[in-house]
């Protein structure tokens, strides 16, 4: 059994009357890849952000190899050291890359910052290798890049840092469905090949199938249903994991049942853990 390098525990956050994150408690093992699911608003981002430690818990631990993340780092090198053991890579890398820096300089930074002593041009063509693009992108600056290449930089700076995990929050929803492909082959290939674990989270039950080992279903904050990914998704035990099986498109499906499937789940969500709707 590999050692276990993320355990989080009754991690609760609440925004006004919304309980975002309700009693959360998961182990991602070294190496492994756990895929959260659920629909829109069911607390997935907030819970990964809380495991980032870009949101704070109102109760609950974040353990990342035993300790605790959710506790203060006293002194400069401790923070630093804890921010670049979990890395968060989400949807729009837009938002994460600055429009203005190039590639080069914005792994550069990142290299800088965490690794002051190495030799920073050997390893950024390291990296521009590893996630597939050429050293012809590293002059190049985000708008010059596909949507596909710019998620490719987004991971080449995650990876630069060399992190113990990577949380992946909905990080190929904006891709085409080839480059998705392409992506998460990728995000495949970088696991085996560095150990890193993957918090893999997304509403797309395919790319939990592709990319996870386990998986966690997340409703109104709560955890629902959890196992083996297989398992869950060929005989899932909650009628919510059902219903959101139900609502993926199949080959030769009654399109009524699709939408009747995605009718009850717009209905469900949102719902029960809010007054404020
Ligand atoms: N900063 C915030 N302030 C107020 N409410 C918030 C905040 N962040 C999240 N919420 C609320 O918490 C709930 C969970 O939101 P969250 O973004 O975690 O869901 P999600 O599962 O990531 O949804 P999606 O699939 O749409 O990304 C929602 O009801 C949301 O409106
Ligand atoms: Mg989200």
């Amino acid at each position: 059994m590999p050692d276990t390098v993320l355990e989080v525990t009754g991690l609760r956050r609440t925004f006004g009357t919304v309980r975002a994150v309700d009693d959360v408690s998961f182990t991602l093992a070294e190496g492994g890849s756990l895929g959260i699911v659920g629909e829109s608003g069911s607390g997935k981002t907030s819970t990964a952000r809380i495991i980032v430690g870009l949101e704070r818990a109102d109760a609950g631990q974040v353990l990342l190899h035993g300790s605790d993340r959710t506790a203060r780092a006293r002194g400069k090198a401790r923070r630093l050291a804890r921010a670049r053991q979990i890395q968060l890579v989400f949807q729009d890398p837009y938002l994460s890359l600055d429009p203005r820096t190039t590639v080069e300089a914005a792994l550069r930074e990142a290299l800088r910052l965490h690794f002051p002593d190495i030799d920073h041009a050997r390893r950024i063509t390291e990296l521009l290798d590893q996630v597939g693009l050429g050293t012809r992108a590293a002059s190049a600056l985000p708008r010059r890049l596909s949507g596909g290449q710019r998620q490719r930089v987004a991971i080449a700076r995650a990876l630069a840092v060399e992190p113990a995990v990577m949380v992946l929050d909905e990080a190929v929803a904006a891709l085409d469905v080839s480059v998705q492909a392409q992506v998460l082959n990728l995000l495949a290939d970088i696991r085996a090949q560095t150990g890193i674990g993957y918090l893999f989270i997304t509403h797309d039950l395919g790319v939990v199938r592709c990319v996870t080992d386990d998986v966690i279903v997340m409703r109104h904050g709560r955890i629902v249903e959890s196992g083996p990914t297989a398992e869950v998704l060929a005989t899932p035990q909650h009628p919510y994991t059902r219903l959101l099986l139900d609502s993926v498109p199949r080959p030769g499906w009654d399109p009524r049942q699709l939408a009747a499937a995605r009718r009850a789940l717009s209905l469900t969500t949102n719902r029960g853990n809010s007054t404020d709707s």
